[in-house]
């Protein structure tokens, strides 16, 4: 399909309401799920059209909305509407910002996450079909309560009108098919529509919905396209309800990844983002949370109780019991368990970041280890090295941060203190417990430590009336049996 044939003339995102439920200082539509705003989503459910323009209607929190919109969909409009008059009104002020109201007009809110591209492109399709003046897109529910009522007309084919719960007679009040709020319209039927209205409704409101009557007296048709899935419809009004549909955004990704060929333990601990790539045989463990821009290569095994925010996971790499961000973990590497990777870090092919290590701007050569209990920041570190267990990199001397090189093949022995900036060459050695504040070259070893003395006698001199006196004078009385 040429983007011709699928573009609508417009969408325009309902977005200027209060928000008050969420009892928040930013706005509703900036509070996330599954990494992305609310906004967002709508946003990216409306660019699947590939309208000619979208307008988005700001009206509360505008500065915070506008600003967003700036960065997730520079090229949309925004229309500010002064005072919430309604629906009606909102939609008149997106009009109000294209320069022509001919061809097709979406309107969707700004509030409802779940909506599908795909919807849209469905609804658009048979908006096209009929010919109709109006599209809208509804469900059917057991409990209708509070949404506008979908009322047919005599022959029982065409929607008459939509009539508000507060509006209804009891009849109408007892019909289960809604008005999900998301429509196609004709924009000559909207515009003269809109022209149209009266605040003649319980809330003294402009009703978009009643631009259905309008259409109708127009002689114009509409119908609704009933949606199975009432998630796709459902808005975001108090944080009980961002939580309902971000587990079941997330259960749908989740659910996505599995028949795309990744294994998911525990799916209802899992937490893929909806900006997270993953292969097929990747394994994830219970208590995964899989974030921003993380990709994942086919064959890792993922946790448990592993958080990756931005961070690319190479071909059968396992991380365990992990905290990362911003890094890379290359092919076959191993990660964890109690590890911390802070920005920066890139572990090579096969190397090795073990327990209770904590790494930040460290690049850690292929086949390298940094097995236990290592600080490791401001780090180079050369394929196939060794840093021993307890190894600092200090690389803080409270004014500045300084950079360690280890060279390829060497060796740091246990609980070193490495100060930067320092050099430790290819093929070179530290003796364990050393204080490195000077250069080792290839080959060399590097000792900084006082050397070991024993003295002989002390225990008996200092301590003679302990047991450890009796200890050793048993001891020493042994060996002498032994030698004898
Ligand atoms: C509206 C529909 C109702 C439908 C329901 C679906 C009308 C009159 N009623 O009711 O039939 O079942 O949505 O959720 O349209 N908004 C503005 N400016 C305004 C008023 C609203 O931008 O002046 C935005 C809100 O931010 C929100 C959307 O429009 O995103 C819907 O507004 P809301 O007041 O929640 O409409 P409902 O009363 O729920
Ligand atoms: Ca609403």
């Amino acid at each position: 399909m040429t983007e011709q044939a699928t573009s609508v003339a417009a969408v325009i995102v309902l977005a200027a309401g209060a928000g008050t439920r969420m009892k928040s200082t930013k706005s509703k539509l900036l509070h996330e799920i599954a990494g992305r705003s609310l906004l967002s989503h709508a946003v990216d459910a409306a660019e699947h059209l590939h309208p000619r323009r979208m307008v988005v209607v700001v009206g509360h929190e505008r500065e915070q909305v506008t600003a967003h919109l700036t960065e997730i969909a520079p090229g949309a409009l925004t229309a500010v509407q002064e005072r919430q008059l309604g629906t009606g009104d909102a939609v008149r002020c997106g009009l109000a910002v294209l320069e022509s109201t001919e061809g097709e007009v979406v309107v969707t809110m700004g509030d409802v996450p779940l909506l599908e591209g795909e919807t849209l492109e469905a609804l658009v399709a048979q908006h096209r079909a009929t010919g109709d003046g109006v599209t809208i897109l509804t469900s059917e529910l057991s409990d209708p309560t509070g949404y506008g009522r979908i009322v047919r007309d005599a022959g029982g084919d065409q929607v008459a009108a939509i009539v508000e719960q507060r509006d209804c007679t009891a009849e109408q009040a007892a019909i289960r098919e809604i008005n999900a709020g998301i429509y196609v319209f004709d924009g000559g039927v909207l515009r003269d529509g809109l022209a149209s209205l009266t605040t003649d409704n319980d809330q003294s409101e402009l009703y978009l919905t009643d631009v259905v009557r309008y259409a109708r007296s127009a002689g114009r048709g509409v119908h609704t396209l009933v949606l199975a899935d009432r998630w796709q419809t459902e808005g975001v009004n108090d944080r009980v309800q961002l939580a309902t549909l971000g587990r079941e955004l997330n259960r749908r990704i989740v659910e996505r990844w599995m028949r795309a060929g990744v294994t998911v333990v525990d799916p209802a601990t899992t937490w893929i983002q909806a900006s997270v790539d993953l292969a097929p045989d990747v394994t994830l463990l219970p208590n995964t949370s899989l974030e921003g821009a993380t990709s994942v290569a086919s064959g890792a095994t993922i946790g448990p109780d592993t958080t990756l925010v931005d961070v690319e996971v190479g071909e059968g790499a396992t991380v365990i019991r992990t905290h990362g961000s911003l890094s890379v973990i290359g092919a076959g590497a191993s990660v964890g368990p109690f590890s911390f990777l802070r920005p920066g870090t890139e572990l090579g092919v096969k190397g090795k970041i073990g327990a209770f290590v904590e790494t930040k701007n460290a690049v850690i050569g292929d086949g390298a280890k940094v097995p236990h209990l290592t600080y490791c920041g401001d780090a180079e570190i050369g394929p196939g090295a060794n840093i021993g267990a307890g190894t600092i990199f200090a690389n803080y001397d409270g004014v500045v941060k300084s950079k360690t090189r280890v060279g390829k093949a060497s060796f740091v022995g246990s609980n070193s203190v490495l100060v930067a900036p320092v050099q430790i060459s290819d093929g070179a050695y530290v003796a364990a417990g050393s204080a490195v504040t000077e250069d080792v070259d290839p080959g060399q070893l590097g000792i900084a430590r006082s050397r070991q003395r024993n003295i002989p006698g002390w225990v008996e001199t200092r301590r003679g009336d302990t047991a450890t006196w009796q200890a050793a004078r048993e001891a020493i009385d042994n060996e002498g049996a032994t030698e004898q």
